[in-house]
């Protein structure tokens, strides 16, 4: 498949759905969009266009299926077990100290929420159990709608909670049906709201007014774009985060080229970065 034929679907793309995917790495357009020629039982790419141009409501699909919203509570554990042990007690101390109000992280590329909901969880896990109360303001943002919406409701499979404990699964989970209902506590604690990361007219998502993030999550996100989409997305994440916030890559992602002595890691084992200078 050609890239000016990606091209010319990733057109139709943003004229009927305002979206441009020009940044994500061919090599996975042409994966998924190969995904949706089998699915729709097209012959090749222009039976597939000429699909798109008859039934408009396939870009919805192909919309989806370029969106990976693969995600679980308490994804790469450990990652989440170092937030919860040194991380945010750490910043706990700091924002005490420098009298801030409130700690303030975003996920950028939320999903369906189970990642913003794990820090909510974490912290107040950790609220509960201390004397310190700075209140956490936890921003979420995705580019996919329905799965913002989704994740305001709160509702997951198994899949979703297969890495909760059963003492926090007890505390803030419930059973209807085959579904887990996450309990109102946490979903008040999370603001999501649509945000796309190669958004040019605004450096932070709007709903959150300023940045001075003290923990920024972008991960399994960068691995879907080309390198120089990479570099404007890091900025933007560097530009979000306090003196000595953290940024929480995914575990297949690194630091782009030009960003290695803004950070420095947190450790071996996790892609966990500490904002310098
Ligand atoms: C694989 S999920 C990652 C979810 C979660 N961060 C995790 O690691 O479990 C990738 C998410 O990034 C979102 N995404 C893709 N491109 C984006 C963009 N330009 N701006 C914001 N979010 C984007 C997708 O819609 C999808 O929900």
């Amino acid at each position: 498949m050609g890239k000016h034929k990606i091209y010319k679907i990733l057109d139709l793309l943003n004229k009927k759905r305002g979206f441009d995917f020009s940044g994500y790495r061919v090599s996975l357009l042409e994966r998924r969009i190969q995904k949706r020629i089998s699915g729709t039982l097209s012959k090749n790419f222009d039976d597939y266009i000429e699909y798109l141009e008859k039934y408009p409501d396939e870009l919805d699909n192909l919309f989806d299926a370029l969106t990976i919203n693969v995600s679980k509570f308490f994804r790469d554990p450990l990652y989440f077990n170092y937030i919860s042990k040194i991380i945010v007690p750490d910043l706990f101390l700091t924002n005490e100290k420098e009298n801030e109000k409130s700690l303030r992280i975003w996920s950028a590329g939320c999903s369906f929420g189970e990642e913003p909901y794990s820090m909510a969880i974490i912290i107040n896990e950790l609220i509960s159990k201390s004397k310190t109360f700075i209140p956490p303001k936890i921003f979420a943002t995705d580019i996919d709608k329905k799965a913002l919406t989704r994740a305001a409701e709160g509702n997951y499979s198994f899949n979703s909670i297969e890495n909760v404990k059963y003492s926090i699964f007890e505390k803030y989970f419930s059973k209807v049906g085959d579904q887990f209902i996450l309990a109102n506590e946490i979903k008040n604690n999370v603001l999501f709201s649509f945000y796309d990361l190669l958004d040019k007219n605004h450096t932070v998502p709007p709903d959150c007014i300023y940045g001075g993030f003290d923990i920024v999550l972008c991960r399994n996100v960068l691995i879907y774009f080309n390198p120089d989409y990479q570099k404007i997305i890091f900025d933007k994440l560097y530009g979000s985060l306090n003196k000595n916030g953290y940024l929480v890559l995914g575990e297949a992602e690194v630091l782009a080229e030009g960003f290695k002595d803004k950070f420095s890691r947190e450790n071996k084992w996790c892609k966990i970065y500490k904002k310098v200078g």
